[in-house]
This record gives structure tokens, sequence and C-alpha cells, in this order.
């Protein structure tokens, strides 16, 4: 049967990829954000899972407000990295998963999640930025991924504990899938940040910090955070952070298991004007 190992998180600013792709790594302003992906990179080596369902959002570069999907679940053999307006990012396809995929959107949503099943997308930075932070810049991505696609950016968004839940229910489907892999899932975006409006460049130091404690100690009382809080104390595009509980919902403590190792954790500001967040969470 599929496992679960470990889910990571991480925020998937566009200026760090642009960063990586100009050779801009070792620059004084982004050494220390790199710095914080040392550890994740060398435990990625150790640790490389058969497939990573990851969850993050898509910036208009799939879906436009013609169409707006709430949570889309990417079933398609191979996924090819979009222009985003100043060209597409020179990194691997990525390449799908479409025997599991298609078996987690029939389980989850015979489990009341009414998933959109994408059979044709392009990838934007909210998915190729975390692979870059987490491996580097191989030839071709080292594993499966699955694609999932959450709306945070148009509103109505789904609520932290609609996410929280479907986590849950993606980890049960994980766990009755008939092959013997192992799969890591990850949460993408955030931490604080706003790009637009008066509050332009808010960051809350605090805040963010207070979220990677409770994701991890008490991910059941930070999934019934309200929007307006996430709106107010880590600006308009921090709602990307309810992403994040659908990778801890899927962990194995939450339905009675052991707590997960923290393996890493990581914090730093800015990079462009935004706040990054990094956590690595192993099941036990
Ligand atoms: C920016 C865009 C993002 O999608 C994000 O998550 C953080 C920052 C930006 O344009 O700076
Ligand atoms: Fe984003």
């Amino acid at each position: 049967m599929a496992k679960i190992s470990a889910s990571v998180y991480t925020s998937h600013v566009p200026a760090i990829g642009a960063a990586i792709d100009l050779k801009k790594t070792g620059e004084a302003y982004w050494q220390p954000l790199f710095a914080g992906y040392e550890y994740s990179k060398e435990w990625m080596k150790e640790n490389t899972p058969d497939v990573i369902f990851l969850v993050y959002n898509d910036h208009a570069t799939a879906f436009s407000l013609d169409m707006i999907p709430t949570f889309a679940i990417g079933t398609a053999a191979e996924f090819i990295p979009a222009d985003e307006g100043y060209g597409p990012r020179p990194v691997p396809k990525v390449i799908g998963h479409p025997e599991l995929a298609s078996h987690i959107a029939q389980s989850v949503i015979q489990d009341d999640f009414d998933l959109t099943i994408v059979n044709k997308m392009e990838v934007d930075h909210g998915l190729t930025v975390p692979l870059s932070l987490m491996f580097g810049e191989p030839e071709a991505w080292p594993c499966k991924v699955i694609p999932f696609a959450v709306n945070v950016v148009q509103y109505p968004v789904p609520s932290g504990r609609r996410c929280f839940q479907l986590g849950q229910a993606i980890r049960k489907a994980v766990a009755c899938f008939d092959d013997d892999i192992k799969v890591q899932i990850w949460g993408t975006g955030g931490m604080s940040h706003q790009l637009q409006g008066a509050r332009a460049g808010l960051l809350n130091r605090e805040w963010d910090n207070a979220f990677l404690d409770r994701l991890i100690a008490d991910p059941a009382g930070l999934s019934e955070v309200p929007h307006i809080e996430y709106v107010r104390e880590a600006g308009s595009e921090g709602i990307e952070l309810v992403m994040w509980l659908i990778a801890r919902g899927a962990m194995s403590d939450i339905q009675g298991g052991p707590a997960p190792t923290v393996k890493h954790r990581f914090y730093h500001i800015p990079a462009s004007n935004t706040a990054v967040g990094h956590l690595i969470l192993e099941n036990n």
C-alpha cells in the first residue's frame, strides 16, 4: 500500500525562481534565503519519494477569471511549465502519476469533496519554485508530481477547516492505493505578503511564526482561524497559507498516529516583498 512519508511546506515566491534561473543565489541579498534550504536539499536526496502530491495555487496562468475551480487535481501524464509573461522557467517538465491521481480523485470525491479533474494543464511558479528549492537544478525532476491547485486568488476561497478536512481525505485515499510507493504531500504559498494596495509589502514575523508553531502542535485549532485573520495579519496574499493545512491534515497524527518529527524549520524576511517560511515534517 502507498504511504505518506512526510510533508513539506514552503513559500513559492517567483523572484526566488528568477534568482535560481539567473544564477544569483550566491548574491548577498539571496544567500541567507538559499542557506535555509541547504539542509532540505540534503534531506530530499536521502528521502526522495516516488510521488509528490503538490498543493499550490495557480496564479491566473492555467485558469483565468473565466473558470475558477476551488480544488483541481492534475491527472495528466505530464505538465509543462507555463510562460508567465517573461518566458517559461528553464526547468524540466513535470511528470504526473495519472493512476494515483485518478485513484485519489475517485476516493476523495466519493468522500464528498467535489474536485475538478484536470487532464491538461500548465503549471506556474506556485509549483515550480518549491521543486527548485527542494531539488536544485536537475536535468529531470527525480520523482513524479501530482499538481493539486487550490483557488486562493479569487473570493470566495476555501476555509482552513475545509482544507484541513480535505487533507485527511487525501491521506485516506493514498493509504488504500494498491502499490507500495512513498508519497510526500507539500503545501506551498505564503507566508505573510500583500502584493498590492496601501499595505503592499506587509510582513508579520510574529504572526507567521505563531502560524508555524500551531501548524506543528495545534493544526486542528489552527484550521479554525477565519479568513479575516489571515487577511488582517498576513496580508491579502497571506491567505495562500490555508493550503498548508491540506498537507498538515494528511499527516498520520491527525488520525491517531504518533506526532511527526520536525526535521527542519526556517523563516526569512524579506524575499522580494514577501516573508518566506519552510517546514519539513516526517511521519513516525
Ligand atoms: C509574489 C507572488 C506570489 O505568488 C507569491 O506567493 C509571493 C510573491 C510576487 O509577485 O512577489
Ligand atoms: Fe503565490
